[in-house]
């Protein structure tokens, strides 16, 4: 039997050098309080706006998938670095920052430097799952903050919402996310809203048909139809399912119904190797947050093994004073 080091670097063989080692209660001697205290600034946001805990769960797939869980994601552009904040999906789409900043901040309070935050967001993350009513589970700790983000990186990764499903399976086994995860992980738009600009090619023009996705509910389609006219202001939001404030299964019970809001949703039911773990988890809630914690652990666990730290603030690295000054 080789040594557990060893037999990782057989087992991975491009995974980086120095990987941190995540684990269950990370601060518990460090900063005992950091979880209830993320739960309960968290909960404050639930409260004041019940969108916001989307908002911030949606974090972890644009964080995680773009160079590991580094929290890269919530770096402000600085005159050197264009982040990842201007990329293609995440312009004028990514929101509630300052719920981050507010968990940081109530961090720092009690225990100055030392809970990254990229661990702020994995733990915000299951926060707004259990809130809404999702499943509660442990999330592993440890990961740094990077000292970098990169727009391009961004945009070479993170799907369209024209995707479909062959592609998004493709990606997701980059990430060794198998079929499962990936069907499990899109149950996330259980909660939360998208932009009239992310469906507008599949209410006119799916495929450049001239025509809307087939796969659309007639019902379903002319009150999207309603809320998206052509021409009109595609900054308005719709909800990703009929639940949008309660983490359930409803999402698969709409896209069995044709009720999908995006065409990555709906696809998921109209591909044959998808089709059947929607279906699944349609009529079986708790298959669905199995496989959803499951989907989150391992997304959770990717890694780039670059240097990093804990940001005192995690719009900037810290001891960068010659950004600093330009800044201002
Ligand atoms: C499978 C590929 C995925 C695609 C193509 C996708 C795409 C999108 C798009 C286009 C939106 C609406 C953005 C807008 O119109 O401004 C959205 C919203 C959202 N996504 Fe995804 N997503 C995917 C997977 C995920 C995953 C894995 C998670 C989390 C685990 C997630 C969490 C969310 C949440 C919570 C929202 C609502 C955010 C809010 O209300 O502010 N998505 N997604
Ligand atoms: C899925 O999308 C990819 C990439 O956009 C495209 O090349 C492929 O033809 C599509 N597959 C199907 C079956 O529509
Ligand atoms: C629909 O898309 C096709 C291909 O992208 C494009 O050539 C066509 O002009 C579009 N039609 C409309 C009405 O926008
Ligand atoms: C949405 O609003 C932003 C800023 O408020 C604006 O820059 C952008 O052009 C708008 N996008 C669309 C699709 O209308």
């Amino acid at each position: 039997m080789l040594p557990l080091p060893l037999l990782l670097v057989f087992l991975f063989p491009f995974t980086v050098a120095d990987p941190a080692v995540l684990q269950p209660g990370f601060y518990r001697d460090s900063c005992p309080q950091a979880e209830t205290i993320v739960r309960d600034v968290m909960r404050t946001a639930l409260i004041r706006e019940p969108r916001s805990v989307a908002s911030v769960m949606r974090f972890q797939f644009h964080d995680c998938f773009v160079n590991g869980c580094d929290a890269s994601l919530l770096l402000d552009d600085t005159p050197t670095m264009v982040g990842e904040k201007l990329s293609l999906s995440n312009i004028n789409s990514l929101r509630s920052f300052e719920v981050v900043d507010e968990l940081k901040d109530a961090l720092e309070k009690v225990c100055p430097g030392t809970v990254s935050c990229a661990d702020i967001i994995i733990m915000a993350a299951r926060d707004a799952v259990a809130l809404s009513g999702g499943p509660d589970w442990e999330v592993k700790l440890g990961r740094k903050d990077s000292l970098t983000a990169s727009q391009k990186d961004s945009d070479d990764i993170m799907p369209s919402p024209r995707a479909n499903a062959s592609f998004l399976i493709n990606l997701f086994d980059k990430f060794s996310l198998s079929v499962k995860d990936l069907v499990a992980l899109s149950g996330s738009h259980s909660i939360g809203q998208g932009r009239c600009f992310s469906i507008m090619f599949r209410l006119y023009n799916q495929s450049g048909s001239g025509k809307p996705d087939p796969a659309l509910d007639p019902k379903y389609r002319e009150k999207l139809d309603r809320l998206c006219p052509l021409g009109g202001d595609e900054n308005v939001t719709g909800d990703l399912d009929a639940t949008p404030q309660v983490f359930d299964n409803q999402y698969f019970k709409d896209l069995v119904a044709g009720r999908g809001f995006l065409n990555s949703d709906e696809t998921l039911y109209t591909f044959p190797d998808t089709r059947a773990y929607v279906g699944i988890f349609s009529r079986d809630q708790d298959e669905f947050f199995k496989a959803f914690v499951e989907g989150m652990i391992k997304m959770g666990d990717l890694q780039s093994g670059r240097p990093g730290e804990i940001r005192y603030n995690c719009r900037v690295v810290n001891g960068r004073p010659v950004d600093i000054l330009l800044e201002s």
